[in-house]
């Protein structure tokens, strides 16, 4: 007889699940658990948690994309948020989004081949006075130029 031993990500979630229950209050709390542990959702979790509440794919799947804070794809290891809010949008946003795009290779929402940086636009930073301002992980940077942020970045390690 053929024994399936089961995914330990299946296992993982089956525990999340007794923990919060299977009430669709559920959900949110045990995805951002998710989220902590692995830095996002994968395509499988997202399915075995919908199958163990019952509940459609679609429907965690529309939760983990409305959420900044929740990944459907793995992240890097660090995180560039550059402030897309009007008052750093008016102070010169869009070249140093161009200058970061560029030095990096990738656009908006990606991660570098190397895993070292996801690249992603934030809502304001509390910083509009002082703006361009990006946050790198949990440092702020403001006043940015193209040529202070590619600088930021090649300092990331
Ligand atoms: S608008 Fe960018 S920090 Fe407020």
């Amino acid at each position: 007889m053929l024994v399936l031993e089961k995914n330990s990500l299946t296992e993982e979630v089956e525990s999340l699940v007794e923990f919060y229950g299977t009430e669709r209050s559920a959900l949110l709390p045990i995805l951002q658990a998710v989220q902590r542990k692995h830095k996002y959702v994968s395509d499988f979790v997202q399915q075995e948690i919908a199958r163990l509440l019952d509940i459609h794919p679609v429907e965690v799947y529309s939760v983990v994309s409305f959420y900044a804070f929740l990944h459907s794809e793995p992240q890097g290891r660090n995180i560039v948020r550059l402030c897309q809010t009007i008052a750093c949008d008016l102070a010169g946003k869009e070249a140093v989004a161009r200058a970061v795009e560029r030095e990096l290779g990738i656009t908006f929402g990606q991660t570098t081949k190397d895993k070292r940086i996801t690249l992603e636009y934030a809502n304001c930073l509390g910083m509009c006075d002082q703006g361009p301002a990006m946050i790198v992980n949990d440092r702020v940077y403001t006043h940015l130029t193209p040529e202070k942020a590619i600088n930021i970045l090649n300092e990331i390690k």
